[in-house]
């Protein structure tokens, strides 16, 4: 028989928000929309943009750096290093890369994660496995972007949503058993991925004057058909998860969802049955962060005092792709 599976525990977190604060009635300078609008619909009242020469790798280092504080750990155990984000520094190499170079760790296994704002979940995941096969000791799991320089500040019905910023986790082994990483789940469905993407600047539509002239390069969304999707799979990711894990929805502590409509969340806090009061919710400053906006949420929660030991805590996610996850952990 096989031994058990060592706990896999998040040791520290961290996060890093740029300091320009852009309100709903900035963005009403730039294209025709208005706080009301904005609010009502989503639930954002501002978001922050980086700095035109602060790039994502900076964002993830500055993360990254408040994490392993956080965790008390050498930053040579580091082994591992995943970042999720869908606005890289460029291309290639991958932003983990860049981010093991600003931060002096090890020459360690360095990737990025591309799976749009579900990233953050699925490097969690990912890390934990990479953690449970015992060739890797410590990792640092980061999402980060800038999505300020993919949006379109000419089409007000993508424009207002996002925002960006960066969070990271350091995860580690546990002697203590069951707590730390109880489960994971992950899902894509490629068949639609007009809905939310950012068509030019790949192999596809390589950049051009044309591609440029044709705003190919910035991000295209049609909203009400995410909005559909993200109901339907923020739920049966959450709800399959705690089916496989064998827990109750009312004995979850905390519900940490992916930052892009209070809507959604609102559907999701009704699908689980759960107190509108048990879900972490911090869109109203940050917009959608996509990749980093969980990893930014779980630390909030731990900073604020929302996350006690022996906690039960659900991350769910969903983005372009179609993609979908859902971590869950019992705090140590
Ligand atoms: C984008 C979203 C907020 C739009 O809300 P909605 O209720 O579906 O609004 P609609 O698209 O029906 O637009 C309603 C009207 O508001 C207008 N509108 C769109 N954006 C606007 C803005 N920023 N300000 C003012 N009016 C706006 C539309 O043009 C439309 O006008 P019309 O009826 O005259 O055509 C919503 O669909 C959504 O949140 N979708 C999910 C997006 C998401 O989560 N993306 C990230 C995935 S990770």
């Amino acid at each position: 028989m096989n031994p058990p599976a060592p706990s896999i525990v998040i040791l520290g977190t961290g996060s890093y928000l740029p300091e320009r604060v852009v309100t709903n009635d900035d963005m009403a300078q730039l294209v025709e929309t208005s706080d009301e609008w904005i609010q009502t619909r989503t639930g954002i009242r501002q978001r922050r943009f980086a700095a035109e020469d602060e790039h994502t790798s900076q964002m993830a280092t500055a993360a990254a750096r408040r994490a392993i504080e956080d965790a008390g750990i050498d930053p040579a155990e580091i082994d591992l290093i995943l970042v999720a984000t869908m606005t890289p520094d460029m291309p290639f190499p991958s932003t983990a890369c860049l981010v093991q170079s600003q931060l002096n760790l090890p020459q360690c296994t360095a990737f990025d994660i591309q799976a749009a704002c579900s990233g953050f979940v699925y490097g969690l995941n990912i890390a934990t496995s990479m953690l449970q096969s015992g060739n890797f000791n410590k990792a640092l799991v980061i999402g980060a972007e800038k999505l300020s320089g993919i949006l379109d500040f000419e089409d007000r019905t993508t424009c207002v949503l996002f925002g960006d910023g960066a969070g990271a986790a350091v995860l580690g082994r546990s002697d203590t058993p069951g707590v730390g990483m109880i489960g994971g789940i992950g899902g894509a469905d490629g068949s639609n991925p007009e809905v939310l993407c950012q068509p030019g600047g790949g192999s596809a539509i390589p950049p051009s004057i044309n591609s440029i002239d044709q705003r190919q390069h910035f991000l295209k969304m049609n909203g009400k058909e995410i909005f559909k999707q993200a109901v339907r799979v923020m739920g049966q990711a959450s709800t399959d998860l705690l089916q496989k894990t064998a827990v109750d929805s009312q004995d979850l502590a905390l519900i940490i969802p992916h930052q892009a409509n209070l809507r959604i969340i609102d559907s999701l806090t009704k699908r689980l049955g759960v107190p509108a009061e048990s879900i972490f919710i911090n869109l109203q400053d940050y917009g959608n962060t996509s990749a980093a906006s969980v990893g930014i949420a779980l630390d909030e929660a731990r900073r604020a005092g929302r996350i006690q030991t022996n906690d039960l805590i659900l991350l769910v996610a969903f983005g372009a792709g179609l993609t979908w996850g859902a971590s869950l952990l019992k705090w140590q």
